[in-house]
């Protein structure tokens, strides 16, 4: 079985806890790798079409997990646009989690994972599980290792 973490990351918020689920599964002998997704203009203020200059293919994967930052309490533009036209899903267990600034509700996290569950219907899978990180919650620790733990159980 293997895993891809398809992970946007503009400052390394998000990449950080790609990087620390990719150790944990890796520490339990399970084949996973992260692959970053980078826009040719990385600019939030960005109008699609976007370039990238790194597309991830998702077709070797039987796992795949995807992960990104909120951006104006929505998923950030460049993961929208690159699911819209990612390859196909079928039969592939899919996670997601996007990271983000604020800890109360309703600033976008729940928004977003609802896209990215979207866009993966339209390509014939089905998120599992999807998850949300709070930068600045005094809990971010135990939801970053819950992620983990979560995910870990669930391959
Ligand atoms: C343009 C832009 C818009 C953002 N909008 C939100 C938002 O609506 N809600 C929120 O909680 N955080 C928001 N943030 C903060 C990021 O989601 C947060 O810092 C995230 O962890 C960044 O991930 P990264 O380091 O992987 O790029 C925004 C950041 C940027 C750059």
């Amino acid at each position: 079985m293997k895993i891809g973490v398809i992970v946007f990351s503009k400052t390394n918020n998000t990449f950080s806890v790609a990087d620390r689920l990719r150790a944990a599964l890796a520490e339990k002998g399970l084949d996973i790798e992260i692959e970053r997704i980078v826009p040719e203009n990385d600019d939030p203020g960005a109008k699609p079409p976007i370039v990238f200059t790194n597309n991830p293919d998702v077709s070797p994967y039987d796992v795949v997990i995807f992960a990104s930052p909120v951006w104006a309490f929505s998923l950030a533009v460049v993961m929208k646009e690159y699911l819209e036209q990612v390859g196909s899903l079928q039969g592939k267990k899919v996670y997601s989690f996007v990271t983000k600034q604020l800890a109360s509700k309703f600033t976008g996290g729940i928004k977003a994972n609802r896209q990215i569950k979207s866009a993966v219907v339209e390509k014939g899978g089905t998120v599992e599980k999807s998850f949300i990180v709070s930068w600045k919650n005094k809990k971010r620790e135990e939801e970053i290792d819950s992620l983990i733990a979560e995910i870990l159980k669930a391959v």
